[in-house]
């Protein structure tokens, strides 16, 4: 269950994360970024205190900001995020992205007076992987791990890994299926969580004004509609599913973790159905075979002014950037 906050005002977040509860939801998926910790800790607190559910049924995800991207920055925003969420610790902490931004304020992307995006070029990987392993000693998180982080990064932190990420979360959907990233994380027990498996086409609208984490959708591509894909459409009416099940069931049979976002009550119940039935092996060839690769992207990041360039360092692409050797190559973080 993930749920974004600049999707609904706090008051439909609860509803939505209320709803989501009572259908039996307990992986919540959050970030510092997402600016919704504090609802989300008035709902856990509304549930925990009446006993409707124990701390150790939930599994509570939240991430390290690109402004928190250095070693000392992990105490200090895994602090901020469990006041907010009201919790002694969290399940899961992940890097939220490779890049990292200088802190300017409270500014969450901050920037330059001529309007460039304040990067951080010592982002060191290494470095903040070790602060994320002393937050797992001193028991604030029962796991750590990555999203946003291609094979290449991924390596660099396993380098000096006393604890190995346990978990990385990507754009994942039957367009963007990104296979050699999930045999990847196999082979070093990694294990993968799809970010928008339905292909985000509400909220990729929304991203395209929202520079939170500097995500934009590739405003040079329309934006596809998974769900109106007629193989999917064909297999959902057969098995009397929505389109939305099969997109969900196809990644989860995968052995994939999904979050879909959903602040609709009918789509959040619909989206949790998808554990009781089983795609055959004929329609899951039919839909592995609508895999675009890298082209499939829906969801780019993009530092610069202008925004047009693509820093290509999610989940298997290689980089893109205006100039590789000031910002990727000499980075300490790419040593
Ligand atoms: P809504 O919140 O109105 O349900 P993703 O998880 O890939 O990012 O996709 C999220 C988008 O898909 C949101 O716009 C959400 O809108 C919509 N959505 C979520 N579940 C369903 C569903 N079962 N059927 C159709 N659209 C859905």
């Amino acid at each position: 269950m993930y749920l974004l906050l600049f999707q609904s005002t706090p008051e439909e977040l609860e509803t939505a994360l209320e709803t989501a509860l009572e259908e039996g939801y307990r992986h919540i998926d959050t970030a510092y970024v997402y600016q919704n910790e504090d609802a989300i800790g008035r709902v856990l607190s509304r549930w925990l205190s009446a006993g409707k559910v124990t701390r150790d049924e939930l599994f509570i995800v939240t991430k390290l900001p690109p402004v928190g991207n250095r070693p000392e920055g992990v105490s200090k925003y895994l602090g901020r995020s469990l006041k907010s969420l009201g919790l002694d610790y969290v399940d899961l902490y992940l890097v939220h992205v490779p890049y990292g931004f200088k802190e300017k304020d409270e500014e969450l992307t901050p920037t330059a007076e001529d309007g460039s995006v304040l990067l951080d070029n010592d982002t060191d990987h290494a470095a903040i992987w070790k602060a994320m392993e002393e937050e797992v000693t001193k028991g604030r998180t029962k796991a750590i791990g990555l999203s946003n982080f291609n094979e290449k990064q991924i390596e660099r932190v396993l380098k000096g890994a006393v604890l190995p990420p346990a978990n990385l979360q990507v754009e994942l959907h039957i367009y963007f299926q990104q296979r050699p990233l999930v045999e990847f994380c196999k082979n070093h027990d990694i294990t993968v969580c799809a970010y928008s498996p339905l292909g985000s086409r509400g909220t990729a609208g929304l991203l395209r004004s929202q520079t939170l984490l500097m995500v934009v959708v590739s405003s040079s591509k329309e934006l596809p509609d998974l769900m109106d894909n007629p193989v999917v459409k064909e297999i959902a009416e057969r098995l009397s599913r929505t389109p939305a099940q099969v997109l969900l069931r196809h990644t989860v049979q995968r052995g994939i973790a999904v979050i879909p976002k959903s602040t609709n009550k009918d789509r959040i119940r619909q989206n949790f159905k998808v554990l009781d039935f089983t795609l055959s092996d004929e329609d899951v060839s039919k839909l592995d075979a609508l895999d675009q690769g890298p082209v499939g992207r829906i969801v780019d990041f993009s530092f610069f002014k202008g925004g047009h360039l693509t820093i290509g360092c999610f989940g298997g692409l290689d980089p893109v950037i205006p100039n590789p050797k000031e910002i990727w190559e000499t980075s300490p973080s790419k040593v």
